[in-house]
């Protein structure tokens, strides 16, 4: 499978090893492994305090690990701050979306970053980039000269995107996008992930949601009393499968431990590294690859749904 727009095979963007963080007494994560390839949506999921949220804020660059290690585009790296996380083409969609809804879409798209004409906002340059990109996604905003505040809650979560697009990030992490959705605007949602995917951006999905989950995502990468939990590829998963990992009916807990040191035993093709199988739960648990490995395709028609 190649990226979309390169022509080349889909890359590892980012790997976490082993993160662990604290708060006080409260062990958040323990010995987290996550990983994601460009043009993939990964699923995150878990019950209520798993450490979901945790974790993407470690890659927001909210809240540092307290052990653990980062590789991006193959290097090691440290995200000390969101600033860091930005600069890295790491950009978080948190819940409360963060848009003003006093301003109109195109303002919000370009808080901060707004594009000048010598000493003036060259407001018809950000305008024509704001339909382009609206267009890209296929979504369904009537106009970008209204204030945020009249939009749907789809069509707000769809500014969200947007803005979180311009500087052309390598991951998006979506903290529960369709929460507070009703039926056709998750659908609207889940088909803006999907252009996400065609784009070549790595997806990062947190959702409580089995059937968004299972519509859109890749892989599923459970999350367990701040522990791994399983990684299935949603192809050979069933839901149910996934909430007995949820909630504890089946533990694929690793250990030991369970992601291959980088100095030991590679394959002489690192893409030929596919996931070990660990089978008899009612699923495949898939065991982190190397670098550069590649994405199980799924069947998908299309493309559209
Ligand atoms: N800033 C913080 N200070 C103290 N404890 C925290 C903090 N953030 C998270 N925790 C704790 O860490 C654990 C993991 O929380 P986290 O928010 O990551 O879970 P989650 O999987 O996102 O849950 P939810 O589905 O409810 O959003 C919980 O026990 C939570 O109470
Ligand atoms: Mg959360």
């Amino acid at each position: 499978m190649t990226h979309p727009r390169t022509g080349r095979p889909r890359e590892r963007v980012l790997t976490m090893r082993g993160i662990g963080k604290r708060f006080g007494a409260v062990k958040a994560l323990t010995d987290v492994d996550f990983w994601v390839n460009e043009g993939e949506v990964v699923a995150l999921v878990g019950d209520n305090g798993a450490g979901k949220s945790t974790l993407v804020k470690v890659l927001a660059g909210v809240h540092p690990p307290d052990s653990g290690s980062i590789e991006f585009d193959g290097e090691d790296i440290g995200i000390a701050s969101p600033a860091d996380a930005q600069r890295l083409g790491i950009e978080t969609i948190f819940q409360d979306l963060a848009l003003c809804d006093n301003l109109d879409v195109v303002a919000n798209l370009w808080l901060g970053r707004e594009l000048r004409d010598g000493a003036t906002l060259d407001e018809v340059d950000m305008e024509q980039r704001t339909w382009t990109l609206l267009r890209e996604l296929s979504a369904k905003i009537p106009s970008v000269r209204v204030p945020v505040a009249s939009l749907s809650g789809g069509q707000r979560q769809t500014v969200a995107i947007a803005r979180s697009l311009i500087g052309e990030p390598r991951v998006v992490i979506l903290d529960e996008p369709t929460a507070a959705l009703g039926v056709a605007q998750t659908a609207e949602v889940l088909n803006l992930i999907e252009r996400l995917r065609e784009r070549g951006h790595g997806v990062i999905l947190i959702s409580h949601n089995m059937a968004d989950v299972m519509a859109v995502a890749d892989r599923v990468v459970v999350l367990r009393l701040g522990r791994n939990n399983g990684v299935y590829n949603v192809a050979d998963v069933t839901s149910e499968t996934l909430i007995a990992a949820i909630t504890g009916a089946v533990d694929h807990s690793p250990a030991p431990r369970r992601v291959p040191e980088r100095t030991d035993a590679a394959p002489a093709d690192p893409r030929d590294a596919e996931p070990a199988a660990d089978e008899g739960h009612g699923g495949t648990v898939i065991r982190m690859p190397h670098a550069g490995s590649r994405r199980t395709p799924r069947p998908r028609g299309d493309g559209s749904r």
